[in-house]
């Protein structure tokens, strides 16, 4: 198939589209690189061998959306272009909302005029808000969510639930990712973000490679085990070949389908940083912070649907995750 990737220069979308031509499709990607650099599509045509044009357009740009696809005519369209830091859609919601609503809804509509009816959507555990029980299940009701992101995850999921309500001749895949680490195994391509990390694993590993002092633990009297947050991390590899499987159930005609995609496994914030010491014989430093505001004790997924429905499965540990996110640390320093 033909995909327009939107978002396809970011961490999950450059390693979706390495997964996406392995399996024999092809791809262009609109970006507006806001989060992003063009030197990792650059990676990824190494990776593949494969040239993949990058637009630098905005998903809220009609009219260069339309060009991009009145030149290359598409079977389907993943999307994964959005903002995406908790911390930033509390202090500026609108833009939240202006990007990551406005966007899809605009792009929506340029895939109506175009006729692509196709659509994979990234969207985020964020959406069961704090959930009653671990592991979760996709019946378990969305809940309330704790920041503008959340809701905009939460909104886009009615909004194209709504959209297939309307015309049934819509597909529409909802994938809720849970927590994704790792890099591919090149080291080629990885997770760049900017300035502090607010996620684990990209902190764990500019403290590796120096450029920060030592990891702050939000909170060790949880509930839990060794009293700090339990997650579902899931290897970035495994998480985009969640997204050709999805392509597959879209050709069956699926209508809306909606997938936890996670390991199913918890694993908490001292038992990643004990592994990926462990695993790359290097020492991380830390200090006990009190908890971050918004956190839940446990949070992991029920990954049987995806089995079931998709004959998809994580495959990596955390082991490879805690490899892998070093390997592209350590060779990449300044990241891209
Ligand atoms: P990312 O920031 O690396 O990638 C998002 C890409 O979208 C970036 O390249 C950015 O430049 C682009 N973009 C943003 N706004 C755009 C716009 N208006 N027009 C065009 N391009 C735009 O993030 P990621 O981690 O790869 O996440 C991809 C998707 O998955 C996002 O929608 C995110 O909310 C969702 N998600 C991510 C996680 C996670 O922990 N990484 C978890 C659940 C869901
Ligand atoms: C994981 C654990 C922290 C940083 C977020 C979003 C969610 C989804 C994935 C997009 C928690 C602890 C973290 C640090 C720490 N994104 N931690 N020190 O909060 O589970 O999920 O990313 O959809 O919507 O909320 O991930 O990596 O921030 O935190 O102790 O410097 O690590 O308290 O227990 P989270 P995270």
């Amino acid at each position: 198939m033909k995909i327009l990737v939107t978002g396809g220069a970011g961490y999950i979308g450059s390693h979706t589209i390495v997964e996406l031509i392995k399996a024999g499709h092809s791809v262009i990607i609109t970006d507006n690189l806001c989060n992003s650099h063009k030197n990792a599509v650059a990676r990824v045509e190494q990776i593949t061998g494969t040239s993949v044009p990058l637009y630098a357009a905005d998903i809220r740009d009609s009219a260069a959306l339309s060009r991009v696809l009145d030149e290359h005519p598409a079977d389907a369209c993943i999307h994964f272009a959005g903002l995406k830091s908790v911390g930033e859609s509390n202090s500026h919601p609108c833009e939240y909302y202006d990007n990551n609503i406005s966007g899809t809804l605009n792009l929506i509509s340029v895939l109506r005029a175009h006729n692509v009816k196709n659509i994979i959507f990234s969207s985020s555990a964020t959406v069961y808000g704090i959930p009653e029980k671990s592991p979760v299940t996709e019946d378990c009701p969305k809940g309330i969510c704790t920041n503008p992101y959340g809701w905009t995850k939460w909104m886009a999921e009615q909004i194209l639930t709504d959209l297939h309500n309307a015309d049934p001749s819509w597909n529409i895949v909802l994938l809720r990712y849970f927590n994704p680490i790792g890099a591919h195994p090149s080291g080629l391509i990885g997770e760049n973000p900017n300035g502090i990390p607010n996620n684990l694993m990209p902190y764990i590993t500019q403290v590796a490679v120096g450029k920060r002092e030592c990891l702050h633990i939000f909170g060790n009297d949880y509930d839990t085990p060794d009293g700090t947050g339990v997650r579902d991390y899931i290897h970035v590899v495994d998480l985009a070949r969640g997204h050709v499987k999805a392509l597959e159930a879209i050709k069956r005609n699926c209508g809306v389908a909606l997938y936890n995609l996670g390991t199913g496994k918890g694993c908490s914030v001292l038992e990643l940083v004990k592994t990926f010491e462990a695993v790359n014989h290097v020492h991380i430093p830390y200090v006990i912070e009190p908890r971050r505001a918004g956190d839940v004790a446990v949070c992991y997924s029920d990954p049987g649907k995806a089995e079931r429905e998709l004959g998809w499965k994580a495959e990596y540990g955390i082991e490879e995750m805690c490899r892998d996110s070093w390997n592209w640390q350590k060779n990449n320093p300044q990241g891209y």
